[in-house]
C-alpha cells in the first residue's frame, strides 16, 4: 500500500554511445544497447461501469457533507500581511544564494525530501475531490466510445482517429486516477455508477467540453491553497493534461479552441456542485467530502453550440448546472454541422462563428432552484445556500468577477444582461466557458480570495459565452 509517490522508481533508459565529436556520424542511430524495462508502477483498479442512469435505489442512510466542529460561519477578510509588501523587486539580489546558481528563498527549496502525500484535511478534501473528477471522466470518455456507433461519430465529423484520441483520454484518467489515490492512500474514494444527460454524439462532446471545464478550473482554484506542494506538483502534471482534453472537445465541438487569455480558477464547493448532479451512486463505504451544493441555476437562452445562430435558442439545453447543448429539436437547416465556412461548426483545429454565440448586452434568462434538494451519489448529499435574497449574476471567467443586477426578479426567475468587459485591454473577459453564479451581495474577490463568495452564492451554472 502506497501512502506516497515514490518518483525513485522512475528507470533511465541509458543508451551507451560512443562520446566523441568526431564526425561522421550516421542519421539513422543504431541501439547498441538493450534494456529491459524498469519496474512499471501499476495502475489502481479499474472495474469497467456497466451500469448507468439516474439513482434508483432506496434512500441514503448517510447524508449531507461531511463535517467536524465548525468554529465560525464565514472567514473574515483580513489585511495583507505586511511582508508581502516589502521585497524591493528591482531586479538585485537581497538575499544570501545557498548555493551557486541558486536564489535565496523558495518553498520546498532547502533539500527535504519530497513527500508526496496529502498532509491537512484541506489536501484531502481538494486531492480527493478531484479524484471523484478523475473517475467520472475515466468512465465518461469510456462510456461516449461504446454507446454510440462509428456512424454516428462519422455524422458528427469525429473519425476513428479521433475516436482513438478520446480513447487514449481515458486511458490518461486511469494515470490520474492513480496518482491521486497513491497521495490520498488506502481510503481514497473510488470509482462510483453515473448518468449523463447526453443522447447523441454532439450532445457527448458538448458534456465533456464542459466537464472538463469545471474539472480543469475546479484544481486551479485550490492548488496554490495545498498544504503538500509535493501534491500540488503532481496535480500540477496531470490538470496541465486536462487542460489540453478541454481544449480538444472545445475543438470536436467546432469552437475556437481557446478564446481566452487566462483559464479562471473555481471553489471546490463549485466544481463538486457541478459534478455532484452526474454521480448516481457510490459504494457502501466510500469516503465522502465536506463540500458544499449548491442549487441549481438554469440559462433559458443558453447559446447552442450546435446551431448555426447560437444565440437564437430557448430552453434548448438537458438540463441546470451544467447546462450542456440539446440536439433534440434542431432541423438540418439550422445545424452548424454541415453549413458553409463562418457558420461551420464541423469538428476542426479552429473555428470562426461568424454568429456569435452571445455578445454583451444580450438578455439571458435565468432560473433556478430553492435549496434543500438532494442530490449527487445515492442522493446523499443536499443543496444549501447561506446567501440571502438573489441580487446579482456573477460572471466568473479569467482573473475576473463581474456582477450584474438581477431584473425582474420573480420567485426563482430573472434576467440579466451580458456585461462589456474586459481582463486587461484587448481582452474581453466574458468568452469561452464559464461560470454564472447568482449571488446576494456584489462581494469583491480576486482569484487567490474567490472561495470567499460561497457563502453569498444562490445558485450556480455554466455559461456557454462566445
Ligand atoms: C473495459 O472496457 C474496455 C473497452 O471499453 C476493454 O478494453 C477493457 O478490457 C475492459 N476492462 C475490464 C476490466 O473489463
Ligand atoms: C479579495 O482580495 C482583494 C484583493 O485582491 C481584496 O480587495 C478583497 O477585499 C478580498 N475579498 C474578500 C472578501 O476577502
Ligand atoms: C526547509 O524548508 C522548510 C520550509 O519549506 C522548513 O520548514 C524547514 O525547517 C527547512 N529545513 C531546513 C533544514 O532548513
Ligand atoms: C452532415 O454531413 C454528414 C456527412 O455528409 C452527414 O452524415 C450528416 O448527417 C450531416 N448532418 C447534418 C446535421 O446535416
Ligand atoms: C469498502 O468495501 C469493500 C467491499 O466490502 C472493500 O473491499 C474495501 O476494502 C472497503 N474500503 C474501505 C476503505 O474500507
Ligand atoms: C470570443 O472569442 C472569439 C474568438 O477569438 C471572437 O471571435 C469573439 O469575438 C469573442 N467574443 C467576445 C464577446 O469577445
Ligand atoms: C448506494 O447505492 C448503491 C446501489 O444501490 C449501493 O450498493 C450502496 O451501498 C449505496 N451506498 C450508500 C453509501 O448507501
Ligand atoms: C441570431 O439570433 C439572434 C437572437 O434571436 C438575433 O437577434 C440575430 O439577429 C440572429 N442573427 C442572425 C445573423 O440571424
Ligand atoms: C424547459 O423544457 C423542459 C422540458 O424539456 C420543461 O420541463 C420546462 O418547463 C421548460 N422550461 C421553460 C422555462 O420553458
Ligand atoms: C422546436 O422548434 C420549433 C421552432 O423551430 C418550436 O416551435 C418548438 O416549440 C420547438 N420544440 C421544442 C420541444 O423545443
Ligand atoms: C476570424 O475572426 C476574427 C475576429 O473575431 C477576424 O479578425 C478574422 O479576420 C477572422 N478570420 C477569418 C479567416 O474569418
Ligand atoms: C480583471 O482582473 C484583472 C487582474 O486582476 C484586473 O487588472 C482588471 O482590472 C479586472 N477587470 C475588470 C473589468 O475588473
Amino acid at each position: 500500500m502506497a501512502h506516497f509517490v515514490s518518483l525513485a522508481s522512475v528507470g533511465v533508459l541509458a543508451l551507451v554511445v560512443p562520446h566523441s565529436l568526431a564526425v561522421p556520424f550516421v542519421s539513422e542511430a543504431e541501439t547498441t544497447v538493450r534494456s529491459n524495462a524498469a519496474t512499471t508502477a501499476s495502475v489502481v483498479a479499474v472495474t469497467n461501469v456497466t451500469s448507468h442512469g439516474a439513482y434508483t435505489g432506496p434512500p441514503a442512510t448517510t447524508t449531507g457533507a461531511l463535517s467536524t466542529e465548525v468554529t465560525a460561519l464565514t472567514i473574515p477578510a483580513r489585511p495583507p500581511e505586511q511582508y508581502k509588501l516589502q521585497y524591493p523587486a528591482d531586479g538585485q539580489l537581497h538575499q544570501p544564494q545557498p548555493a551557486p546558481y541558486t536564489p535565496g528563498g523558495g518553498l520546498g527549496t532547502n533539500g527535504t525530501e519530497p513527500v508526496y502525500r496529502v498532509v491537512s484535511d484541506f489536501d484531502y478534501e481538494s486531492v480527493a475531490l478531484a479524484l471523484y473528477q478523475e473517475w467520472i471522466e475515466l468512465d465518461l470518455f469510456h462510456w461516449g466510445l461504446a454507446r454510440f456507433s462509428a456512424e454516428e461519430f462519422e455524422a458528427a465529423g469525429l473519425n476513428a482517429e479521433d475516436r482513438f484520441l478520446i480513447q487514449f483520454m481515458a486511458n490518461q484518467e486511469v494515470g490520474h486516477a492513480t496518482a491521486l489515490t497513491n497521495m490520498l492512500g488506502r481510503n481514497a474514494p473510488v470509482q462510483c455508477t453515473y448518468n449523463y444527460p447526453v443522447t447523441s454524439v454532439r450532445e457527448f462532446i458538448d458534456f465533456n467540453q464542459k466537464l472538463t471545464r469545471w474539472g480543469e478550473s475546479g484544481v486551479y482554484g485550490f492548488i496554490n491553497h495545498l498544504d503538500s506542494r509535493e501534491t500540488a506538483q503532481i496535480l500540477l502534471q496531470s490538470i496541465t493534461t486536462e487542460a489540453r482534453q478541454q481544449l480538444i472537445f472545445r475543438q470536436f465541438d467546432g469552437l475556437f479552441p481557446m478564446p481566452v487569455w487566462f483559464e479562471i480558477g473555481i471553489p471546490q464547493s463549485w466544481a463538486w456542485t457541478l459534478l455532484a448532479p452526474y454521480i448516481s451512486s457510490c459504494p457502501a463505504n466510500q469516503t465522502r467530502l465536506i463540500w458544499q451544493n449548491f442549487p441549481s441555476l438554469r440559462v433559458l437562452n443558453q447559446p447552442n453550440p450546435a446551431r448555426i445562430n447560437g444565440s437564437d435558442v430557448w430552453n434548448e439545453t438537458t438540463g441546470g448546472y451544467a447546462n450542456t447543448l440539446s440536439t433534440r429539436n434542431i432541423s438540418r437547416s439550422e445545424s452548424c454541422l454541415n453549413a458553409t465556412t463562418g457558420q461551420n461548426c464541423a469538428p476542426a483545429i479552429s473555428r470562426n462563428r461568424t454568429i456569435p454565440l452571445s455578445y454583451p448586452g444580450r438578455q439571458v434568462f435565468l432560473e433556478w432552484d430553492s435549496p434543500g434538494k438532494t442530490v449527487g451519489p445515492n442522493n446523499s448529499y443536499v443543496t444549501s445556500v447561506s446567501a440571502g435574497y438573489p441580487r446579482y449574476a456573477a460572471w466568473v471567467s479569467q482573473l475576473n468577477v463581474t456582477y450584474t443586477p438581477l431584473q425582474d426578479v420573480n420567485g426563482n426567475t430573472a434576467y440579466t444582461i451580458q456585461p462589456n468587459t474586459s481582463t486587461y485591454e484587448g481582452d474581453p473577459a466574458v468568452n469561452g466557458t464559464i461560470f454564472l453564479a447568482i449571488t446576494d451581495d456584489d462581494l469583491f474577490v480576486t482569484p487567490f480570495n474567490l472561495t470567499q463568495i460561497n457563502p453569498h452564492v444562490n445558485a450556480l451554472a455554466i455559461y456557454q459565452a462566445g
